[in-house]
């Protein structure tokens, strides 16, 4: 049988396919922007005739009624390894929970230890050869292919191709359903006075040469901006953002320094506008590499002069990093910030950076304090910062005491806080 016509025997509906689903059944589905919106939006359908379905996945970026619709709860329990917006909103529903893991495990873990019984992901249309590309995400989904028992792909045609180990072959497929769909697209916004001197004070750490990782969030695409006169500087990183094709387009990373995958921009997952869609697509510079390879400390350390910049929500004076919870209440997810500044820290020459405003909420609090909240997750040990920057400059914690890292931490704070940063260091002996 030709490839052709397997997949016309394989093409459904997606109510044929979403028909599927039984109770206590796990779905596996793609992240981000590679998330399947034909399926997702028609899974709430089957509301009345199932119950405890647990569907996995990351970042889904839609609102989505099967975890947002309060009557779902009982019938699908959204397990999210990072949440954005919509997950965020469901959480007091009581229809999602966080898996709490690191980027490099998501896919592997999960694998192997608790595999789906369905994937559902999006591809572009299949090649003459019967191969489809996964196109924005690879982060965990060729793990989860590997061992559901159904496979079921979402074909888009407006889908970029890219190239790396992106590939699945139709006989690896079980069904296919097709729904021409927008991409969904995340704007960059401007840069404020205080994320532009962020920027310049990273930009200062960043030496010519170096490979970097830039995180998600507002300060790490801001500072690509501050980057624009660097030479010759290479991309391993996690999400590809829209900020890292202004640098390629500049001339600014080459990857000719790279050490691994020289001359190629590598990562997991593409989060950002057009632009960067249409960049990925069919651009050989670009490997897109399963989040157990790109994310893997020893990978990552294999590039020389590698530096890492994540931002945080909070940061303690003693150095320990909060970047996915205020106080008890979940707001995103770990991510590949350990991942990074890890393989940061054991690459040669190598930095990670930990990047925030001094403030939040206005400059109403904050965002270096002396002890963190009830209930606040330290997503990043403070023996894995090696600097902090916010709009007032960097403390360099690198082998550093408490008593510096104290001193250091409250020199970089809003000048409002300073005098009561010392003193309550002062009066819980932080020291
Ligand atoms: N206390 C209370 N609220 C705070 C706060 C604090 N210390 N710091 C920030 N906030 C609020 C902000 O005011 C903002 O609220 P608003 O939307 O109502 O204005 C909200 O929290 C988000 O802050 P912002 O700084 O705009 O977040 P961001 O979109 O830039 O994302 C992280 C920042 C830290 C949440 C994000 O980078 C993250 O999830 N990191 C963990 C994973 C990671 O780093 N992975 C790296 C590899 S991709």
């Amino acid at each position: 049988m030709g490839v052709k016509e397997e997949y016309r025997r394989k093409l459904i509906s997606i109510q044929e396919a979403v028909g599927m689903v039984t109770s206590y059944c796990s779905i596996g589905v793609a992240m981000a922007a590679a998330a399947p919106p034909g399926l997702l939006g028609a899974l709430a359908s089957r509301r009345d005739e199932v119950e405890n379905v647990r569907v996995f996945g990351a970042l889904l970026l839609k609102e989505y009624d099967f975890f947002l619709d309060p009557s779902m709860k009982g019938h699908f329990l959204l397990e999210s390894w990072f949440y954005g917006a919509g997950e965020r909103k469901a959480h007091d529903l009581g229809t999602v929970s966080l898996i709490p893991s690191h980027g490099r495990d998501w896919g592997p873990r999960k694998a192997l230890f608790d595999p789906p019984d369905f994937f559902w992901g999006t591809a572009c249309p299949m090649d003459r050869h019967g191969y489809f590309s996964l196109s924005l995400s690879v982060g965990y989904e060729k793990d989860l292919i590997s061992v559901a028992k159904t496979v079921i792909l979402e074909i888009n045609p407006n889908l970029p191709r890219t190239y790396g180990d992106t590939h699945v072959h139709i006989s690896e497929v079980d069904y296919i359903v097709e729904h021409e769909a927008p991409l969904v697209e995340v704007q960059p916004i401007e840069p404020s006075e205080e994320e532009k001197a962020i920027g310049q004070y990273v930009a200062e750490l960043i030496e010519d040469g170096s490979t970097i990782q830039l995180g998600i969030g507002g300060i790490p695409n801001a500072i690509a901006k501050f980057l624009m006169n660097k030479k010759d500087l290479g991309v391993h990183t996690e999400m590809f953002t829209d900020g890292m094709v202004d640098l390629a387009e500049a001339g600014v990373v080459t990857g000719r320094k790279k050490t691994i995958w020289r001359g190629k921009m590598v990562g997991n997952f593409a989060l950002g506008t057009k632009k960067l869609y249409n960049f990925v697509n069919e651009n050989l510079a670009v490997e897109f590499q399963p989040g157990r390879v790109t994310n893997d400390p020893r990978v990552i350390a294999k590039n020389y002069k590698m530096v890492s910049v994540n931002t945080a929500l909070q940061i303690d004076l003693t150095g320990q990093v909060v970047s996915e919870s205020i106080g008890h209440i979940q707001y995103s997810g770990t991510g590949g910030q350990n991942d990074t500044a890890i393989g940061a820290q054991m690459s040669p020459g190598g930095k990670s950076i930990i990047a925030l405003r001094s403030t939040a909420k206005n400059g109403t609090i904050s965002t270096i304090v002396p002890v963190l909240p009830p209930g606040a997750k330290v997503t990043l040990l403070r023996a894995d910062v090696d600097y902090v920057v916010t709009e007032y400059g960097v403390a360099h914690l690198k082998a550093r005491s408490i008593r510096e890292r104290v001193r250091q931490l409250i020199s970089i704070a809003h000048p409002d806080f300073r005098e009561e940063l010392r003193r309550e260091a002062e009066r819980l002996k932080l020291w």
